[in-house]
């Protein structure tokens, strides 16, 4: 069976309003398994690193400084196709193009503070969760009750 892994975070906004739970169900309940989860106030450094590909934006210094202004959610969520799926989940970058049912576009309506992060990629996802986490901080087990979770 194809499994693969995304790195999603309820960002410093999302953990103000009290959505992890929200989005933690919502990723369990569509029958994606967390690998791992922590509570973690990014450096600036580790956050120039994690949007790296950002740097000559003019919404950068503004990104680092949001992201780190409190604490960040960063999880590892596993399954099949999860980093599609993951996003789908998230819904559209800008809140204002996310559709009803989606995380941003129920919660959300400023892009400077959209509640969430996926990884866009499965290459990505490999060096987000590289970059968030220790190989010893992602679970590996099997969900064995249910045969088609993952
Ligand atoms: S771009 O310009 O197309 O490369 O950017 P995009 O893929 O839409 O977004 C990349 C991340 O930048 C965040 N973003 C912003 N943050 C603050 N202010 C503004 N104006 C802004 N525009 C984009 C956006 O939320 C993405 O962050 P992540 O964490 O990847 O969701």
């Amino acid at each position: 069976m194809t499994s693969e892994q995304t790195f999603i975070a309820v960002k410093p906004d999302g953990v103000q309003r009290g959505l992890v739970g929200e989005i933690i169900s919502r990723f369990e309940k569509r029958g994606f398994k967390l690998a791992a989860i922590k509570l973690i106030t990014p450096s600036k450094e580790h956050l120039e690193k994690h949007y790296e590909d950002l740097s000559d934006k003019p919404f950068f210094k503004g990104l680092i400084t949001y992201m780190g202004s409190g604490p960040v959610c960063a999880m590892v969520w596993e399954g099949r196709e999860v980093v599609k799926t993951g996003r789908m989940i998230l819904g559209a970058t800008n809140p204002l193009a996310s559709q009803p049912g989606t995380i941003r576009g129920d919660y959300a309506i400023d892009v400077g503070r959209n509640v969430c992060h996926g990884s866009d990629a499965v290459e990505s996802a490999k060096k987000e969760i590289d970059l968030w986490f220790k190989k010893e901080e992602v679970q590996s087990y099997t969900q064995a009750q249910h045969g088609w979770i993952y």
